[in-house]
């Protein structure tokens, strides 16, 4: 009895170990979804001489290309990853910079090679990311076929920037947390991962006067494993809408603190299951 309790002691006490060799040595992967800040305007402006919209083409160091970082492209395909990361899903607009590549570039030590699988599109409602819609859809397709696509890996987390067009309709507003949560749920499920971690981030910026209402329905989502960063306050493009270049590589190492500082599921896991197999083993 003494030596039983003795190994449960021993057992507690000591770090889980199994982990560095469960965890598959393939793609991590981070599902980018929302509207135009998630698909980036850093560094896109009016060139009032031609009356047209342009991408700087500046990549500061923090979002830089790395061989170990990945996109999925709207053709399915992994490649090398670079800035505008959005450029063949939000093909309608001019992307720039967005907090993708900052964010990849920082979590990439510990995951060894990073699956970014982009799905953002500009100027859309939340009502257009309900199950059933397309956007919802697509991302569903996009985040399965990342999960096969050759190399394939896991899911680690969905980034999660949108609600911009949601603040000008006091209807869209109000029911932003309903239709939030509803939509996480989903896509949760329909991934098959209750308990996917999903980082949102709290608007910097409207599009209308509820700007105060979406924010408090994105600072108070109420789901496990739900976590917000807050992007307000930080410096924005002259258009007064979006996240300069700057601001956006920032936000991405926001949302690194705030995906670092979760738990480790697999690590829960295998410190319990040891726990569970001991005692039987010497019974
Ligand atoms: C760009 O700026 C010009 C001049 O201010 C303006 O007329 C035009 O509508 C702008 N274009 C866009 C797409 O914002
Ligand atoms: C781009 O515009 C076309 C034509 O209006 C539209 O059918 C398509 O859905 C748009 N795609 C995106 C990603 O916005």
């Amino acid at each position: 009895m003494n030596k039983i309790f003795l190994f449960f002691i021993v057992v507690l006490l000591s770090p889980p170990r199994v982990h560095s060799q469960t965890v598959p040595r393939s793609l991590s992967i981070f599902i980018l979804a929302g509207q135009s800040n998630m698909a980036g305007r850093g560094g896109v402006y009016n060139d009032t001489s031609k009356n047209i919209i342009v991408w700087d083409g500046v990549i500061p160091p923090e979002s830089r290309s790395n061989p170990s970082i990945l996109r999925l492209t709207a053709k399915l395909e992994w490649e090398e990853a670079k800035e505008p990361l959005h450029a063949d899903i939000d093909v309608n607009k001019t992307n720039g910079v967005g907090p993708g590549m900052s964010f990849a570039n920082r979590v990439v030590n510990r995951f060894g090679k990073v699956g970014l699988v982009p799905c953002s599109v500009g100027g859309t409602k939340l009502s257009q990311w309900q199950k059933g819609e397309f956007l919802y859809e697509e991302t569903v397709k996009r985040a399965k076929a990342a999960a096969v696509a050759s190399g394939g890996g896991s899911y680690q987390a969905v980034l999660w920037y949108q609600g911009e067009s949601d603040t000008v309709d006091f209807v869209d507003a109000s029911d932003y947390k309903k239709r939030l949560v509803k939509f996480f749920n989903d896509l949760r499920s329909d991934l098959q991962h209750p308990n996917l971690p999903i980082i949102q981030v709290a608007l910097a910026t409207g599009a209308g006067p509820y700007l105060g209402e979406v924010r408090k329905a994105q600072l108070e989502t109420d789901l496990e494993n739900v976590h917000c960063v807050d992007a307000m306050g930080l410096p924005l493009e002259p258009d007064g809408l979006h996240l300069t270049t700057a601001s956006q590589v920032r936000l991405g190492q926001m949302m690194v603190d705030a995906f670092f500082a979760i738990p480790s599921s697999a690590e829960i896991f295998s410190g319990f299951s040891v726990l569970v197999l001991f005692p039987l083993f010497f019974l």
